[in-house]
C-alpha cells in the first residue's frame, strides 16, 4: 500500500516547524512508509500498558521494516508523574537512548504528555511523534504542542515540543472503551462553544451516543474536532494568547480531576468546568441567561456529568485551585464567555481573576 491508497486528509499544524497531522481510518498501515524517511538510531514505541496489549502487535506489523522497541508503563493519570518519568528517564537509557532516536507516543492524553515530555526533556529534546488513540488525544491533546507531568496539580511541570508528524487511525477509537469516547467530546463541545458556531450547530443536530458508533459518522466528528482545534492552533501555535481559550472549564476541572484522583476522567470534569464556567460567566453579569445551557444541552445529552461532586468540599476545590497553571496573582483565574462563540477578552488577556467569594457562591450553585 502506498499512501496515496487510503483516504487521507493533511493538516499542517501550523507554527514552529512543519508538523504534518495525517488522518485516516486504516492510517497506521502507512506508518511505516513515512518512518523509513527518517534517520534514526534507534525507534521507541511509549505506551500504555493497555493499548500495548490491546494495540502493540498492529503498530509492530506496521513499523516491522524498521527495529523498534517498546517501553510501556501502567494506564491512568497517575502515570503522569515525575515518579514514572524518571523511571522512564532510567528505562530509555538503560536500552540505549541517544540524541538520534525517536520516540512514538501510541496511546491516550496521557501517552502523549508523559512521552511528549520525555522527548521535549532528554538530551534537552530530541524527535517524536504521536499516534493518538482515544478520541480526546485524537482530536485535542495530540494537535497542542504542550507536554506535562502533574506535581501537586494538574499539568505543573512541562514543556513545549513539536512532533515529527501526528498519525491519526480512527478504527483505534473501535476499541476506546464507551466511557473514555464519550469523555473525549466534551473537549469538542468545549472548542465548539468558545470558538466555531458552524461546528456547533452541527453538533446541535448530530451529536448522540449512537453517532459515536458509527464508524463513518465518528471519523466525521473526529475530522470536524480537528479543524475547529487546529483553526485555533494557528492563530496562536505558542498557546499564550487567543488559544487559552481553551481553557475553558479547565480551572475548576483541573481541580475536581485532582481531588477525584481517579474517580472522574478528564473529559468528565471539563464538562462539570464547563457548566461551572457558563455559570459564573452569568453570575458577572458577562453572558445571558439564556445562552447559559448551551453547553449543558450537549453534555447532558450524551450524558456527561454535570455537578460537582458531593464529596469533594468547596474549601479543598479553592486550595487547589491556587496552584492552577494560569494564576498570575493571588486570586484564581477563568475563562468565560460574554456569549456563544465570545469568550471574554480582559485587558490582560482571556483569563480573568475572579473574587473567591464569588467562586464559592458558585460552586454551591454547581452542586446537586
Ligand atoms: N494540551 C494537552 O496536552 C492536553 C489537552 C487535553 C487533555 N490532555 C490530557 O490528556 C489526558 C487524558 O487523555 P485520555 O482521555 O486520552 O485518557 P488516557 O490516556 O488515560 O486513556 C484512557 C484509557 O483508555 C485506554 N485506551 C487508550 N486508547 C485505547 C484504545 N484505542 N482502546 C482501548 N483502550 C484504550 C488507556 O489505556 C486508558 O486506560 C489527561 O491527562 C489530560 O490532562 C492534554
Amino acid at each position: 500500500m502506498s499512501i496515496t491508497d487510503v483516504r487521507l486528509e493533511v493538516f499542517q499544524n501550523a507554527g514552529g516547524a512543519p508538523s504534518p497531522v495525517y488522518l485516516g481510518r486504516g492510517v497506521t498501515d502507512l506508518l511505516g512508509e513515512v518512518i523509513r524517511k527518517q534517520e534514526f538510531d534507534r525507534l521507541f514505541v511509549v505506551t500504555d500498558e493497555v493499548v500495548g496489549r490491546i494495540h502493540g502487535s498492529s503498530l509492530s506489523a506496521a513499523l516491522q521494516e524498521s527495529k523498534h522497541q517498546f517501553i510501556e508503563f501502567p494506564d491512568g493519570e497517575a502515570s503522569k508523574s515525575l515518579a514514572n518519568f524518571e523511571k522512564l528517564v532510567k528505562r530509555v537509557l538503560d536500552k540505549g537512548i541517544t540524541k538520534r532516536s525517536i520516540i512514538l507516543a501510541f496511546g491516550g492524553g496521557v501517552v502523549g504528555n508523559v512521552a511528549g515530555f520525555l522527548a521535549g526533556t532528554l538530551f534537552r529534546g530530541i524527535r517524536f511523534a504521536h499516534i493518538p488513540t482515544t478520541f480526546q488525544a485524537q482530536t485535542d491533546s495530540a494537535l497542542s504542542r504542550k507536554q506535562a507531568l502533574n506535581c501537586q496539580a494538574k499539568n505543573i511541570v512541562g514543556c513545549f515540543h513539536t512532533p515529527l508528524f501526528t498519525f491519526i487511525d480512527t478504527a483505534f477509537l473501535e476499541t476506546e472503551p464507551d466511557r473514555y469516547l464519550i469523555s473525549g467530546v466534551a473537549e469538542s463541545i468545549k472548542n465548539a462553544l468558545i470558538s466555531d458556531e458552524a461546528f456547533y450547530h452541527y453538533l446541535d443536530e448530530n451529536l448522540s451516543e449512537k453517532m459515536l458508533h458509527d464508524p463513518k459518522e465518528l471519523h466525521e466528528l473526529v475530522l470536524r474536532s480537528i479543524l475547529t482545534k487546529l483553526a485555533i492552533l494557528e492563530r496562536d501555535p505558542s498557546e499564550q494568547n487567543e488559544a487559552l481559550i481553551l481553557e475553558y472549564g479547565h480551572t475548576l476541572a483541573h481541580a475536581i480531576e485532582t481531588l477525584a484522583d481517579g474517580a472522574l476522567t478528564h473529559g468528565e470534569c471539563v464538562s462539570i468546568g464547563m457548566v461551572f464556567d457558563a455559570r459564573l460567566s452569568c453570575m458577572l453579569g458577562l453572558l445571558a441567561e439564556d445562552q447559559e445551557d448551551d453547553a449543558r444541552r450537549l453534555l447532558e445529552r450524551i450524558g456527561l456529568p454535570l455537578k460537582i461532586p458531593a464529596a469533594i468540599t468547596s474549601d479543598r476545590l479553592i486550595q487547589t485551585m491556587r496552584f492552577d497553571n494560569k494564576r498570575r496573582g493571588h486570586e484564581v483565574e477563568f475563562v468565560l464567555l460574554e456569549a456563544t462563540y465570545r469568550p471574554h477578552f480582559t485587558p490582560t488577556g482571556y483569563c480573568r481573576p475572579v473574587d473567591e467569594a464569588l467562586v464559592l457562591e458558585c460552586m454551591d450553585a454547581c452542586r446537586a
